[in-house]
């Protein structure tokens, strides 16, 4: 059965036909995150850039469980540079995988390694699997061609940073929902740190207010889809 786990942060662990993908493996230094690096199990992982709150511990779990990184080429580059088998994308590109057909869309933010090696353009992730279309937009402010993202694909999950800061808040986060015409939006990159506190029940309101569906999942919650 496929689904959608949230692990707090960003980490996001999706089971899409029999495969188990880990988005931003954020575990080590992440208050919220609900498992440990030895449950960290996974046939690949997705990475939207660099930052350590998302690239978080790739390297054991990708080496643990011998997965393939998908990721921006400088990303997947420094990667394969550390032995672990890497597939290089780059934005506005897609590639089949075994669970469905991945592609890297814009985001807006920027991206650099733990040890400050460069790690090219950030990016957001359009997977679409078994007839669902899931957005994970990464880290990313609001911008104008989410409308465009929206109207080339039918987007059934919008995963949406709203923690601000960082990131959109949550009035951006609402017109991006707007923008995506996303049915059902996902709040994530909130309340991991005191600097990026949300008031959910907030973003709740205001998404259900243009006639979208949100939840809000708690790290460990999932939902069928
Ligand atoms: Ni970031
Ligand atoms: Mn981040």
């Amino acid at each position: 059965m496929n689904k959608i786990i949230f692990h707090g942060h960003s980490f996001t662990e999706l089971h899409l036909k029999g495969n188990k993908i880990l988005i931003d493996p954020f575990i080590s230094g992440n208050p919220l995150c609900d498992i440990s690096l030895d449950n960290a199990d996974c046939d690949f992982i997705i990475l939207t850039h660099g930052h350590g709150d998302h690239f978080g511990d790739t390297i054991d779990i990708a080496k643990n469980n011998n997965a393939t990184v998908i990721a921006t080429a400088e990303l997947a580059y420094y990667l394969k540079g550390k032995d672990i088998t890497a597939h290089d994308m780059n934005l506005g590109g897609s590639h089949g995988f075994p669970f469905g057909k991945v592609k890297l869309t814009l985001a807006h933010h920027s991206s650099s390694l733990p040890d400050g090696t460069y790690a090219g353009e950030p990016a957001g992730v359009l997977i679409d699997s078994d007839g669902k279309m899931i957005y994970h937009a990464g880290d990313t402010a609001l911008f104008y061609d989410m409308k465009l993202i929206g109207e080339m694909h039918r987007i059934d999950y919008a995963l949406l940073p709203i923690g601000d800061n960082y990131t959109m808040g949550i009035d951006d986060a609402v017109k991006a929902a707007e923008f995506l015409n996303a049915e059902t939006i996902i709040p994530i990159h909130y309340n991991t740190f005191e600097v990026i506190r949300a008031d959910v029940d907030e973003f709740r309101r205001k998404i259900e207010s243009i006639g979208k569906k949100c939840i809000a999942l708690l790290p460990g919650n999932s939902i069928e889809i």
